[in-house]
């Protein structure tokens, strides 16, 4: 299947960049510092799906997922919601800065696709 390649460094930190793969919208995020440390300082043991940020990200500041809500498949807003993440219009979920759902329908943390940086060319790869 085809592979969608972006280029990392025309993405600014603190900016999200909506791509579209396989014909679903993956969000990326360039998370600032203070937005890596709230995601991992978080008390996730506690959230409807548990996971860790560090489970969720193969670097600290990149937050790669697909853009659909867990419980319909609306698509989130960005940079919207009660826990500085993604906010679904739809029914009122929202998402944390790591992408995990934290309040409303949304039975599943946004998933994670597989991806990979080629560190060389600095482009992510999905
Ligand atoms: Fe997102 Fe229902 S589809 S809250």
């Amino acid at each position: 299947l085809a592979k969608v390649e972006v280029e990392l460094g025309n993405i600014p930190e603190g900016k999200n960049v909506i791509i579209k793969w396989r014909g679903k919208p993956v969000f990326i995020r360039h998370r600032t510092q203070a937005e890596v440390e709230e995601a991992r300082t978080s008390e996730w043991k506690a959230f409807r799906d548990p996971q860790s940020d560090e489970e969720r990200t193969k670097k600290p500041e990149w937050l790669v997922m697909l853009g659909v809500c867990t419980h319909l498949g609306c698509v989130p807003i960005g940079e919207a919601g009660d826990y500085g993440g993604w906010f679904c219009p739809c029914h009122g979920s929202h998402y944390d800065i790591s992408g995990r759902i934290r309040k409303g329908p949304a039975p599943l943390n946004l998933e994670v696709p597989a991806y990979e940086f080629n560190e060389l060319e600095g482009k992510l790869v999905i």
